[in-house]
C-alpha cells in the first residue's frame, strides 16, 4: 500500500498509530544524529524523523534523500517536542520505521515553495513542477470550484449545458482567428472559435431556451495580463428574454459565486451607468470604481485668458488628487513624465496646488488668478490639501489619457485594494464603431447585436449616435463579461450586415445559414459571456489569468513548457497542401 493517510491529516489524535505515507521530499535535514524529512504532498507537509542510534540504516538511507524524491515511509506517530504552529500537522512527528523511494529526482531548477527563487520564464518551462507550489495550486482549487458553482447555479434555473463544435467557420468577434487546415478539402481550412455566438443563437432557434457552457475559445490577438490566446467563457443564451432578465440571471450568479468563494455579500443592486457617462466621467467602458476621482470638464471655464494650449483645446479634463497638494516637484515630474509615455502618449501635464493655507501654486501661474483656480477648484469639489491634476487636447484622445492617469493616481493613494469589489454593469454601448483605417464601421459588439428601438431611425442618416441593447459587466475596472440582446430578424440582420459594408453575396457566404435558421421562427433572445480566467483571476487576488491557468501561453503566445507553436514537418505540409512544393505542383 502506498499510503494510509495524507501528508496534511494527522493530527495529536493519530499518535501511536502506526502509518504510511506516499509523497515528495520537500527537504531533509540532516542533525547529526537525527535527520528530519519533510514529506509534501497536495494536501500538506508532515515531518519524519530518522533517529541514527536506533536505526542507523534507515537513517543513512534517508540522508541520501534530494529534495523532490518520491518516497513512501512508514512510521509510528509521536507527538512533537517543539511544536510548529504554521502548519496543522506541526503537532506531531512520524519516527520512521521504513522507507521505499519510488522515484528519484534531479535538482530541481527552483524552489519548491511560495517564495520561489524561479522567474517568470523558467517557471513557465517547468510548468509542472510550478504546480507543485501551494499558491499556485489553490488557484486552479478555487477555478475548480467556480466551475462546480456555476454548474450547479445555472443548472438549478434550467440551463442545458451544450457542447459546441471546436473546427468551424470563422466567427465575426473582431480578433484575427486561428485557422486550421483541412487535409480532406484541399485548400479550405476550419476557424477557432473566438466564441460559440453563432452557434448559441441557432440552439435558441432549437428551442433550447437555455444554454450555457463552459468553453474554450480562441483569439489570435495582442497578448496583455488579462488576455490569452485561448482563455475560457461561461457562455450562456436565453430565449424569450429582455435585458433585464439577462442582468438580473447573471448578477445573481455573480453574488452567488462571491458569497460561495469569498464569504463576500453584495447585497445592493450592481450600479447601471451609460457607455456615454462611463467615457465622459471616467474616460474608460471599464471604470474601476473601487474610487470616485471623476472627470470634471473644465472647457467651459477655463477657456479666455490667453493660454493657447487650453484655448485650442477641444477638451479640458481635470482630476482632483485628495490630500496630494504636498507633492514634491520630484513627484509631480515623475506624473508627467507617466503620462508623457508612449503608450499614453500625452503631450504634458498641468497642476493646480490648492495648499492647506487656501493659498494655490500650479504649473499655470503665469495665465490664471488665484480666483481663476478658485473656480476650478470648486468645480472640482476641491478642499484645501488636494491636487488637480490637467489634460487637454481632442476629447476622444484625452478621455483615455485622464483614465489612465485617474488609475495611477487611484494605486498611489491605495485606493484600488484588491479586496474590495466594486460591479457595475456598462449600458447601451454604441452599436456601432467607426473604423478610421478602413473608414467603415465596425459592430462595437459582434453583428447580431440588436440597435434600440428608439434609435432605429438613426440607423441610416447617423449610424453612429445608434446605441445598442449590449452590456458588459465590470468588477475593479476589469471587463467580467459583455453580452447583449440579439435580432432575431432576417431582414433587420440584413441590414445590419449591409451598414457594416457587407454586399448581399458577402452576407449569404458568409452568415447564410443564420439568416436561414431565422427563417423558421427565431425566438427573440439574448445572452452573455463571462471571462471565467478573469473572474478566476480576481477572486483569487491576482493580476494576470496566466496564474490561474494551468498551462498557459507566455505574452508571445509561446508555451515555452512544451514549445510551441514549432514547424512541422515538410511531408505535413504536404498532406494539408501547405508545403511550397505542393503549391507549385499545382
Ligand atoms: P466578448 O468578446 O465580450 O463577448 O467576450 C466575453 C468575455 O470573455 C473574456 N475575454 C477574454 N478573456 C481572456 N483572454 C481573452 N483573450 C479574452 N477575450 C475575451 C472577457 C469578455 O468580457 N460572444 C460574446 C458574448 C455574447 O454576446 O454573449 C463574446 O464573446 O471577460
Amino acid at each position: 500500500m502506498y499510503r494510509t493517510h495524507t501528508c496534511g491529516e494527522l493530527r495529536i489524535q493519530n499518535v501511536k498509530e502506526t502509518v504510511t505515507l506516499s509523497g515528495w521530499v520537500q527537504k531533509a535535514r540532516d542533525l547529526g544524529g537525527m535527520t528530519f524529512v519533510d514529506l509534501r504532498d497536495r494536501y500538506g507537509i508532515t515531518q519524519f524523523v530518522f533517529d541514527m542510534e536506533t536505526n542507523p540504516e534507515l537513517c543513512a538511507q534517508a540522508r541520501k534523500l534530494g529534495r523532490e524524491f518520491v518516497v513512501a515511509i512508514t512510521g509510528t506517530i509521536h507527538e512533537r517536542q517543539s511544536k510548529n504552529s504554521k502548519i496543522p500537522t506541526g503537532d506531531i512527528e512520524i519516527i520512521a520505521e521504513k522507507i521505499e523511494v519510488l522515484s528519484k529526482s534531479i535538482i530541481p531548477p527552483f524552489t519548491i515553495e511560495d517564495n520561489t527563487d524561479g522567474g517568470d520564464e523558467l517557471r513557465m518551462k517547468y510548468r509542472y513542477l510550478d504546480l507543485r507550489r501551494n499558491c499556485v495550486r489553490e488557484n486552479l482549487v478555487l477555478r475548480h470550484k467556480m466551475g462546480i458553482e456555476i454548474r450547479n447555479f445555472l443548472d438549478q434555473l434550467n440551463f442545458i449545458e451544450t457542447e459546441t463544435p471546436v473546427l468551424i467557420k470563422s466567427t465575426p468577434e473582431g480578433a484575427r482567428d486561428f485557422i486550421v487546415p483541412s487535409r480532406m478539402n484541399p485548400g479550405e481550412f476550419y476557424a477557432l472559435p473566438q466564441s460559440p455566438q453563432v452557434f448559441k443563437q441557432l440552439l435558441m432557434i432549437s428551442g433550447f431556451d437555455r444554454y450555457y457552457q463552459i468553453v474554450k475559445c480562441f483569439r489570435d490577438e495582442d497578448l496583455r495580463a488579462d488576455r490569452q490566446p485561448e482563455f475560457t467563457q461561461i457562455d450562456c443564451e436565453m430565449a424569450f428574454v429582455e435585458q433585464d432578465d439577462i442582468l438580473n440571471t447573471f448578477e445573481s450568479l455573480t453574488k452567488h459565486l462571491f458569497k460561495k468563494l469569498k464569504n463576500v455579500e453584495l447585497n445592493f443592486d450592481f450600479p447601471r451607468l451609460d457607455y456615454a457617462d462611463a467615457m465622459t466621467y471616467y474616460g474608460n467602458d471599464k471604470p474601476d470604481t473601487r474610487f470616485d476621482m471623476k472627470f470634471v470638464d473644465l472647457s467651459v471655464i477655463a477657456k479666455g485668458n490667453d493660454f493657447k494650449v487650453f484655448d485650442e483645446a477641444e477638451y479640458i479634463g481635470a482630476i482632483c488628487a485628495t490630500g496630494c497638494a504636498s507633492y514634491t516637484r520630484k513627484q509631480l515630474d515623475q506624473l508627467t513624465d507617466f503620462v508623457k509615455k508612449p503608450q499614453i502618449g500625452a503631450k504634458g501635464l498641468v497642476y493646480v496646488k490648492y495648499n492647506e493655507d487656501g493659498s494655490f501654486k500650479s504649473s499655470v501661474d503665469k495665465f490664471y488668478s488665484a480666483e481663476h483656480l478658485q473656480k476650478w477648484a470648486e468645480a472640482c469639489q476641491a478642499k484645501p490639501g488636494d491636487l488637480l491634476l490637467i489634460l487637454v487636447g481632442d476629447r476622444n484622445t484625452t478621455l483615455p489619457q485622464l483614465s489612465e492617469l485617474r488609475l495611477e493616481m487611484g494605486s498611489q493613494l491605495g485606493l484600488r485594494d484588491n479586496k474590495k469589489f466594486s460591479p457595475l454593469w456598462v449600458v447601451d454601448f454604441p452599436l456601432l464603431e467607426w473604423d478610421e483605417d478602413n473608414k467603415r464601421f465596425h459592430a462595437m459588439h459582434h453583428p447580431f447585436t440588436s440597435p434600440k428601438k428608439e434609435d432605429l431611425h438613426l440607423l441610416e442618416t447617423e449610424p453612429g449616435a445608434v446605441r445598442a441593447n449590449a452590456y458588459d459587466l465590470v468588477i475593479n475596472g476589469v471587463e467580467i463579461g459583455g453580452g447583449s440582446i440579439r435580432i432575431h430578424d432576417t431582414e433587420l440582420q440584413a441590414q445590419m450586415f449591409k451598414h457594416l459594408g457587407f454586399t448581399d453575396e458577402e452576407a449569404q457566404e458568409q452568415f447564410g445559414f443564420l439568416m436561414n435558421a431565422f427563417k423558421y421562427g427565431a425566438p427573440p433572445h439574448g445572452g452573455i459571456a463571462f471571462g471565467f480566467d478573469r473572474l478566476a483571476s480576481l477572486f483569487a487576488g491576482i493580476e494576470s489569468i496566466r496564474d490561474v491557468i494551468a498551462f498557459p501561453k507566455n505574452n508571445s503566445g509561446r508555451d515555452v513548457m512544451i514549445d510551441s507553436p514549432s514547424t512541422i514537418a515538410e511531408s505535413q505540409l504536404e498532406e494539408l497542401n501547405l508545403a511550397l512544393k505542393a503549391i507549385e505542383k499545382k
